[in-house]
């Protein structure tokens, strides 16, 4: 792809998606985890402890900002804030697919956020069709170059079909993710990218050794909605016919909690304050994830914004925590809760 093709996807993508145009407009079902109240907590805010491990590190929250962007200038300076940010409130960041920056070896620096974060947990990101593509060398060597602490591999076969000139070839995914995993020093996430994971996907990344998941579902950004809005003719009606498809993120957190899967779930899609993050840890999940939120706060206010952000979200997840009457991130995944409406039918109706 071109230089000047590959500058255009990524501003539309980030002009897009931050807009809000994009979202899906069916909800993540999070709305229906009812957190039981508990009027006498008997604890103090300030001892609730939301300190979490994930992938072989502790941070000082069970949140992340998930994988956006790189490639380009305005890129650059997102990844940059978003990663100082990050390391500021003490959580995990993950860079954008790195694609770009293989095939042009000149963005590299688009992605090198270690002058502003030195060290912040970073996670590299690479689409697993085009992981399949490239060398365990030079897949090493492109952690390497950012100082990457884990790898992100991102599974999106819906946008790929949405967009104009995507993959169309998904054979051999797993057996990519197990040679990645097998072969690689860092510990290895795979993440959807909106439409969630099942529970057979689920089962199958914890056979290949992947030591975490990110569900990544649906009723927050839509990617198929996002190809929807750039492409032209027929590929944009085959990108709005699939702007809602997807697993909502609710149901694909306690369809990943209940497939006793020995990894870790991260919840992202959706997630948009403290206690989104707080429900979805509810069904499961050990920590929550933002994209979207995240770019908006930094378009507006750059890192300060960015952290203000973060730090909301530490604060409305530290209230839900004490108001669900338990101590720590760790007893809020087995914390009371109700839940009602179209999320007790996925529930029930979970599959092999
Ligand atoms: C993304 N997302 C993403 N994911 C990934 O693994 N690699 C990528 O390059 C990108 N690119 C990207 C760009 C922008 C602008 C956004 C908003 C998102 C997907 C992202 O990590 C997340 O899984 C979904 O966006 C769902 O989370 P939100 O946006 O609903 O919080």
């Amino acid at each position: 792809m071109a230089d000047a093709e590959i500058t255009q996807r990524k501003a539309d993508h980030l002009a897009i998606a931050a807009s809000g145009q994009a979202d899906f407009h069916r909800p993540t079902l999070l709305e229906d985890v009812h957190l039981i109240h508990c009027a006498l907590p008997e604890r103090a805010l300030a001892d609730i402890d939301l300190s979490t491990s994930l992938l072989g590190r502790t941070f000082r929250a069970p949140l992340m900002v998930t994988g956006m962007t790189g490639g380009t200038e305005a890129a650059a300076e997102i990844n940059r804030a978003l990663a100082a940010a990050a390391a500021a409130v003490g959580i995990p960041f993950g860079l954008g697919s790195q694609r770009a920056m293989v095939e042009h070896p000149s963005l590299t620096s688009t992605y090198d956020v270690r002058g502003a974060a030195p060290d912040v947990f970073l996670c590299a990101n690479f689409g697993v069709v085009q992981l399949a593509r490239i060398s365990t060398t030079a897949l090493r060597e492109a952690l390497a170059r950012v100082g990457a602490d884990a790898l992100c591999i991102h599974l999106n076969p819906a946008q790929e079909l949405a967009q104009p000139g995507g993959d169309r070839d998904f054979r051999c995914g797993i057996e990519t993710i197990r040679r990645a995993v097998g072969e690689l020093a860092v510990p290895v996430m795979v993440k959807e990218t909106g439409c969630g994971l099942s529970p057979a996907v689920v089962r199958a990344l914890a056979g290949a050794g992947v030591r975490a998941v990110d569900v990544s579902g649906g009723g927050g950004t839509s990617w198929t909605a996002v190809e929807s809005h750039r492409a032209q003719g027929e590929g944009a009606l085959l990108a709005r016919e699939l702007w809602d498809w997807g697993i909502p993120t609710a149901a694909a957190v306690a369809w990943a909690a209940a497939s006793e899967a020995p990894l870790q779930i991260v919840a992202s899609g959706g997630i948009r304050n403290g206690l989104d993050a707080a429900r979805a840890m509810a069904l499961g999940a050990h920590a929550a994830g933002v994209a979207q939120p995240a770019l908006r706060a930094v378009r507006e206010g750059g890192r300060d914004g960015a952290i203000a952000f973060l730090n909301r979200l530490v604060d409305g997840l530290r209230a839900a925590t004490l108001l669900a009457g338990v101590g720590s991130s760790a007893e809020l995944r087995h914390a009371p809760r109700v839940i009602t409406g179209e999320l007790r039918d996925w529930v029930a109706q979970r599959p092999a």
